[in-house]
């Protein structure tokens, strides 16, 4: 269908004055005694364009008007009658592509967002939602641009897998077999189904990344990971984008500063790509995002060790619901107190005990800590977690005993230190939550198209 997409419409002025069409969405419309207009969108940009009809030239304009209702007009583009800066079309014809009956869900009101959840088939079609999915498109480009600048090889890693990377048991099964009574052990079940023995989502790619690194040097994944926690809260998904470097010949703050630099990036690009979502974040969801975004990206993050991270915990005299303790897991309290009181601004977290971590970390000579960070941002938490990897065979299979793992399913993952083990590095960035973080959307379940929660696929 020949149109013209909004987005020009709005950015080239050699426009201005000659006939042309446009496709959308009725989103508002008024009608009085010899005029209507229609601000419609078409998707392609956050703000609406004035439709402007002369009653006198066209007949029944009913239907032209009804919420929701798409359409195809072809007029003349002129400057705005009210708005100098802004342009509207005179419309010559009008097509209704698909009618819209009056029950339509998405009426003039203001919806809460708790609502929108319910009908997640439309509520793409609301500003809030226009804006969130365009950043979301941004970040994802700015995230690729970022790597394959730097000589990152893109790598897909499986989805279906046998192992588990963070060792949390928090994975959905694959198999193709149902309901079954047939069988006496767990061991006769997993021998029977489509691969022979038990097979997982994955909950990282960050082992078969870590495969690729040692033949690629750098790498990124950027694709979708499944974790099965029951952690009903504004950050958790079943189902999220993950983004996972893995850099041979790097150490905890080699990774750093790619993660630092990584973040400041993304936020770079979407300043510069999407002026007008950001003002309207600013607007409505969160006052003084601009300038916070803008201060992240002009200076440097704080770094800062999980012990003086417990002291400063300890002394802040603050009452948390869960205990502050060392050797006990940060909870997401703690970690907001921590960037947004103590902090002030994006913080690395490093040098966990070891226990409260991930089998592969690099062990800290102190024999107690890792050489593991997390990105803890304000207004959000974690999202980024990141690691030395151990690199030294007899340590890491000392790990994986410690925690009774099984050696023979890891085996391809520990040959990588028999044959030419480097020292690496790596991290997972939660997408959704870096969306948050740059949006303002404070629950998880408004930065993705469909949110998988606990009890909820709908
Ligand atoms: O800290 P996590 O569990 O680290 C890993 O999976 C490592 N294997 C990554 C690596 O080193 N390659 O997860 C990394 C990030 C978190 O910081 C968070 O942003 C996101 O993934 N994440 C989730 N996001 C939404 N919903 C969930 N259930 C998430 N679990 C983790």
């Amino acid at each position: 269908m020949k149109h013209t997409d909004i987005v020009d419409v709005f950015s080239d002025p050699a426009l201005i004055g000659t006939e042309l069409t446009v496709c959308g969405w009725v989103r508002t419309s008024r009608d009085s005694k010899t005029m209507a207009f229609i601000e419609l969108n078409d998707g392609t940009t956050l703000p609406h364009l004035q439709i402007v009809i002369d009653k006198a030239n066209f007949g029944e304009i009913a239907d032209f008007l009804r919420l929701g209702t798409s359409l195809k007009v072809t007029g003349t583009l002129v400057t705005s009658a009210v708005a100098a800066d802004s342009v509207e079309i005179n419309a010559a014809e009008i097509a209704v592509l698909g009618e819209c009956p009056p029950e339509y869900p998405l009426q003039k009101k203001r919806h809460t967002l708790e609502y929108l959840r319910t009908i997640p088939h439309l509520r793409v079609r609301t500003n809030t939602f226009n804006a969130v999915f365009r950043v979301r498109s941004v970040v994802s480009a700015a995230i690729h641009e970022f790597f394959q600048a730097r000589h990152f090889v893109y790598v897909h890693t499986p989805l279906i897998t046998a192992s588990d990377c963070e060792g949390a048991g928090e994975m959905f099964n694959v198999t193709t077999i149902g309901y079954s009574n047939q069988y006496q052990s767990e061991e006769e079940y997993y021998a029977d189904d489509f691969f022979g023995r038990r097979a997982s989502l994955s909950v990282s790619g960050q082992l078969e990344g870590e495969v690729a690194a040692m033949a690629f040097g750098k790498i990124y994944t950027f694709g979708p990971s499944f974790r099965a926690e029951k952690s009903n809260t504004p950050r958790h998904v079943a189902e999220f984008w993950h983004v996972e470097p893995e850099v041979a010949f790097a150490e905890l703050p080699d990774i750093i500063e790619i993660a630092e630099a990584l973040i400041k990036h993304i936020i770079r690009s979407v300043l510069e790509k999407c002026p007008e979502e950001m003002k309207f974040f600013d607007a409505r969801f969160e006052k003084g995002l601009i300038e916070k975004l803008e201060a992240v990206v002009s200076h440097d993050f704080a770094v800062m060790t999980y012990t003086e991270a417990i002291e400063k915990l300890k002394q802040s005299g603050e009452q948390f619901q869960y205990p502050v303790e060392w050797g006990a897991d940060l909870m997401t309290e703690h970690e907001r107190y921590i960037s947004e009181v103590i902090c002030k601004k994006p913080v690395f977290l490093t040098d966990y005990p070891k226990e409260i971590k991930s089998f592969y970390m690099k062990q800290n000579p102190d024999g107690k800590t890792v050489a593991a960070t997390d990105l803890l941002v304000p207004g959000v938490g974690e999202i980024i977690g990141c690691s030395e990897r151990e690199a030294d065979l007899e340590k890491l299979l000392d790990a994986m005993k410690a925690r009774n793992m099984s050696i023979e399913e890891y085996e391809y993952y520990i040959a990588l230190r028999r044959f030419g083990s480097v020292p690496h590095s790596g991290f997972g960035l939660g997408l959704e939550r870096m969306i948050m973080y740059v949006t303002g959307m404070s629950n998880i379940r408004d930065v993705i198209l469909y949110p998988r929660t606990v009890g909820n696929i709908s």
